[in-house]
């Protein structure tokens, strides 16, 4: 925990030192700074050293002191928070950590979990060199994309736990629609542009009896990097945002729209006034799976039909080639057991 305690520090000092800046357009002087922190000249100096590391770039003088020269395209804390309006501990993004290269940002926010990590933190990097996948496959997560992880200690039961996933499908899509792409959602939680994939969910849980102890939702967005970059095998059915937008996203403001978008879904669900019952009409007026054939793999069983609609809880109803009506429960091929995460 006290670890944890000094991650945290350091990111919200860092915080702090870019707002100075970002506020500020002539250079601001490292007596100005450690006044405003409250932090010797060398503290500062180590923190602008920090910074530089990971990409801002400062023009420094010896008599007027330094000015932010370049901001990364990154999602750290210090950029995505001045687009967030965090209104309480319920809000997500209270705590935004960034690392140049993770394994995965899952496999960290569950370790993290385990040591205290607060409700709504956003585990985030630059690179995954472990990205996973659902079923266990390999999430590519080359330079440019967008790789996060957010945490919820949400007092939610087992049965609605499919709702954090399909919500955040939802909150994807709007904020993705904000920054000039039509997206579509495959259910139960992919997003699609023109039929390609651009996004993916994967969500980890852990319960407790009956009720979900704390739920871990990765979520991966190939954003701004060209699909050339995307394994061949997957070109024909994925795709990028940079590639179908054809520029480049402001990832830490589109980090911030998710999030916000998010807060209000699970917030109202926390209260017992949200679930997917009040999107349902928004997920299936944006759905590329309605009406379509799927082939979906339950298990060992592979359902084949036509999809002809979802029901208040997710599910989808599909119609069985032998004429059969089948719901499949979205909580089906989403979650691992406790024991996958222990
Ligand atoms: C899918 O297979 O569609 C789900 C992909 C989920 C990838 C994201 S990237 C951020 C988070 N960390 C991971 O290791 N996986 C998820």
């Amino acid at each position: 925990m006290e670890v944890m305690n000094l991650l945290l520090d350091d990111e919200d000092i860092r915080e702090r030192l870019v707002a100075i800046f970002a506020n500020q357009t002539s250079p601001v002087s490292g007596a100005e700074l450690s006044e405003q922190l409250g932090l010797s000249r060398t503290a500062i100096w180590k923190h602008i050293k920090a910074l530089e590391r990971v990409g801002f770039t400062f023009e420094a003088s010896t008599r007027v002191g330094y000015r932010l020269t370049t901001t990364p395209d990154e999602l750290m804390s210090a950029l995505v928070k001045p687009h967030l309006s965090l209104m309480d501990d319920r809000d997500l993004g209270g705590h935004i950590l960034w690392e140049p290269e993770r394994i995965s940002t899952n496999a960290t926010a569950i370790t993290l979990a385990s040591q205290g990590l607060p409700h709504g933190s956003v585990v985030t990097c630059g690179v995954q060199t472990g990205g996973k996948g659902r079923r266990d496959k390999l999430w590519t997560s080359p330079q440019g994309g967008m790789w996060f992880s957010i945490l919820l200690r949400s007092p939610c039961a087992l049965s609605q736990a499919a709702d954090l996933t399909l919500l955040a499908s939802i909150a994807v899509r709007r904020a993705i629609e904000k920054h000039g792409a039509n997206a579509k959602i495959k259910w139960p939680n992919d997003i699609l542009i023109d039929g390609r994939k651009v996004c993916g969910i994967l969500a980890q849980m852990r319960s407790d009896g009956e009720m979900v102890d704390y739920a871990v939702i990765g979520i991966g967005i190939n954003a701004n990097f060209p699909e050339s970059e995307l394994p061949e095998a997957l070109r024909e059915r994925a795709t990028t945002l940079l590639s179908t937008i054809g520029h480049p996203v402001e990832r830490p403001k589109l980090l911030a729209d998710i999030l916000t978008e998010l807060s209000t879904l699970y917030k109202a669900l926390e209260r017992q006034i949200g679930g997917f019952a009040s999107v349902r009409d928004e997920w299936k007026k944006n759905s590329a799976t309605l009406g379509s054939r799927v082939e979906i793999r339950v298990g060992t069983e592979t359902i084949v039909g036509k999809a002809l609609d979802v029901d208040d809880s997710g599910n989808l109803i599909v119609q069985m080639d032998d004429g059969q009506i089948r719901a499949v429960h979205s909580g089906e091929v989403l979650f691992q057991s406790r024991d996958m995460l222990t």
